[in-house]
């Protein structure tokens, strides 16, 4: 039997952490060591709350710990245009069932893979803040990571600046940590995570499902869809978050290219970019496989089946 494998989940819920959140609790093939909270979406209150109310709402109990408020340089700035005023706009949501973890999130991180008998598995969704912070003070525990596969950057153009994706952008010097850590990066970058889009197709399989999870899902996607349509006039919202966890459940749900990544720290326009040498054209070594194309099927299979095998414990 192949025993499930073991991850820490670093977010700032925000529509497509949550998604995430419930992807890693439900799915047999991950074992949900803990999440862990980064600023990003919404302030460090607003996205910790957020992912208590997610475990709330979804019967989920695993230790929850809070992280970085600022990134490594610099001041926080949230994203709230995409994800209202909450982080998480859009649905009634039960208050959280259970205390916050002592530790920070780096303590937490720390403490959950210095037990585990496996490696463990990084999925980083929000700002790299505390993941960078995590590898520059436990060099001893680099050993007992197995991937730190990370949804952030693009091969194409960005989401918050021209050429920026907002993961990146809001903290490029821990991403520059992160991608030069010699451990094994997969990077879920947003030429791969719009292909993963709720369309009203999907909203609708998902609200046949007849559960009370599944409505609170479909309301809180309906919201995400209507500010994507607003901000970036994308008919539907892409649900970019769990793409990066799929990936590690099922390795068949992407294309993967190994290629040389950098990340713009000085540029005067470009300050957050993730530079993918794609052609071989900068003579660098590869240091991240790079996902390119998504099984959108096998994608949204897995997530339905999160959200049905959640949802029908509760009945
Ligand atoms: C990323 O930014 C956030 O708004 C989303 O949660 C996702 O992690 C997409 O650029
Ligand atoms: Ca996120």
């Amino acid at each position: 039997m192949t025993l499930p494998t073991p991850i820490i989940l670093d977010c700032d819920p925000g529509h497509d952490d949550a998604m995430a959140i419930l992807l890693a609790a439900a799915n047999p093939a991950i074992e949900l060591l803990g999440i862990t909270t980064v600023s990003g979406n919404g302030s460090l209150d607003k996205v910790t709350y957020n992912a208590q109310r997610v475990c709330a709402l979804a019967n989920i109990v695993v230790p929850i710990a809070k992280g970085a408020n600022d990134p490594m340089a610099g001041k926080a700035s949230a994203a709230p245009t995409i994800h209202g005023v909450s982080a998480l706009d859009g649905a009634e949501l039960p208050e959280p069932t259970f205390e916050l973890s002592n530790f920070s999130a780096v303590e937490l991180i720390a403490d959950l893979v210095s037990n585990c008998d496996r490696k463990v598995t990084l999925i980083p969704t929000g700002p790299l803040t505390n993941i960078a912070m995590f590898l520059q003070a436990h060099p001893e525990l680099h050993d007992r990571i197995e991937h730190i596969s990370f949804m952030g950057g693009s091969t194409e153009r960005g989401n918050w600046t021209p050429y920026a994706e907002f993961n990146i952008w809001a903290d490029p010097e821990a991403a520059d940590i992160v991608l030069r850590s010699g451990l094994p990066l997969i990077m879920s970058g947003l030429n791969i995570t719009h292909q993963a889009l709720a369309t009203p197709e999907i909203l609708n399989r998902i609200l046949q499902l007849d559960t009370k999870l599944a409505n609170t899902i479909v309301d809180l996607l309906k919201f995400f869809a209507d500010t994507y349509r607003d901000v970036f006039g994308m008919p539907d919202p892409p649900v970019h978050d769990p793409v990066a966890l799929a990936i590690i459940i099922d390795a068949s749900v992407a294309k993967l290219v190994s290629a040389p990544v950098s990340i713009e720290l000085t540029g005067e326009f470009t300050r957050g970019a993730t530079v993918v040498d794609l052609h071989g054209t900068t003579g660098q070594s590869a240091n991240v496989d790079v996902a390119m194309e998504l099984d959108v099927d096998k994608f949204w299979n897995l997530m339905i089946e999160a959200i049905d095998s959640l949802g029908s414990k509760q009945k």
